[in-house]
């Protein structure tokens, strides 16, 4: 049965998107069968990261309503499963239909990483269905931390009690300068357990959206492949001294 997680928080642009993506390439790279799933109805941007864009002929809104195939839903993503969002809401997407249309992939999978929307409200509420556990993204400042802790409450509220925290962006000199706010901190204020910490790496602002994977040694990378040996059950210690 494939682990479904969503990656929320609240507040938007933050690296959602740009997280799943590294993700999905980490958990890929140690063996794991993926599928990403795009939430974000209307905005959809992982077919563009992905670059699988111009192979896609349904998307999760055609298997909700059965007029597509599951399997011929999803494209090919360099070796990863994508299955994009609709490109308009619809009435016809409820959170217990959401619930069905998933769990036709529970075998195929391993993991089920859920691009959620921004906002804690509306179709929020469609890819929390979705899932069983949570990573919830935010930038280590008090505007972002707020809504990060406000998108954890929902999820619980939701019926997502396993819910963590990725740090993205993050800069210790800004964290000295007091642009930032400290790791301890951001915890405190997002209520959820750190399980990553991303720097802020320019390679992820260049090569994402060309649909290129970074660097070796790049800092995001090695970042996203610690989360992804984490949520794989390793126990892999945090090197926040690294950043
Ligand atoms: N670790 C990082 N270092 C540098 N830039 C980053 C990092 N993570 C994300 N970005 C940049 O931040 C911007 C927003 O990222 P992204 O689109 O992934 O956010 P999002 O939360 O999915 O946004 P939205 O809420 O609009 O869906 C992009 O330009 C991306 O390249
Ligand atoms: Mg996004």
């Amino acid at each position: 049965m494939a682990q479904k997680i969503v990656i929320a928080s609240g507040k938007g642009g933050v690296g959602k998107s740009s997280l799943t993506v590294g993700l999905c390439r980490a958990l890929h790279a140690r063996g794991r069968r993926v599928l990403a799933v795009d939430c974000d109805l209307g905005l959809r941007s992982l077919d563009l990261l992905f670059q699988a864009g111009d192979a896609l002929v349904c998307d999760w809104g055609d298997v909700v309503r059965g007029t597509c195939d599951p399997v011929r839903a999803c494209v090919d993503a360099g070796g990863i499963s994508l299955l994009a969002a609709p490109l308009s809401e619809s009435a016809d997407f409820t959170p217990e239909r959401m619930r069905g249309m998933i769990a036709q992939y529970d075998d195929a999978f391993d993991y089920i990483l859920i691009d959620a929307p921004a906002g804690v409200v509306g179709e929020f509420a469609l890819a929390a269905a979705m899932a069983d556990r949570a990573l919830v993204v935010a930038t280590a400042d008090g505007v972002c931390l707020r809504s990060a802790g406000r998108a954890a409450e929902t999820l619980r509220e939701l019926g997502v009690a396993d819910r963590r925290l990725v740090l993205n962006r993050f800069h210790r000199a800004a964290v000295e300068h007091s642009f930032l706010v400290n790791v301890d901190d951001a915890i405190d204020r997002v209520g959820v357990q750190l399980i990553g910490v991303v720097p802020e790496d320019p390679e992820v602002t260049f090569r994402l959206p060309k649909g290129e994977g970074l660097p070796k040694k790049s800092p995001a990378k090695l970042a996203w492949e610690r989360i992804a040996a984490r949520l794989d059950g390793e126990n892999v210690p945090l090197r926040l001294r690294s950043f």
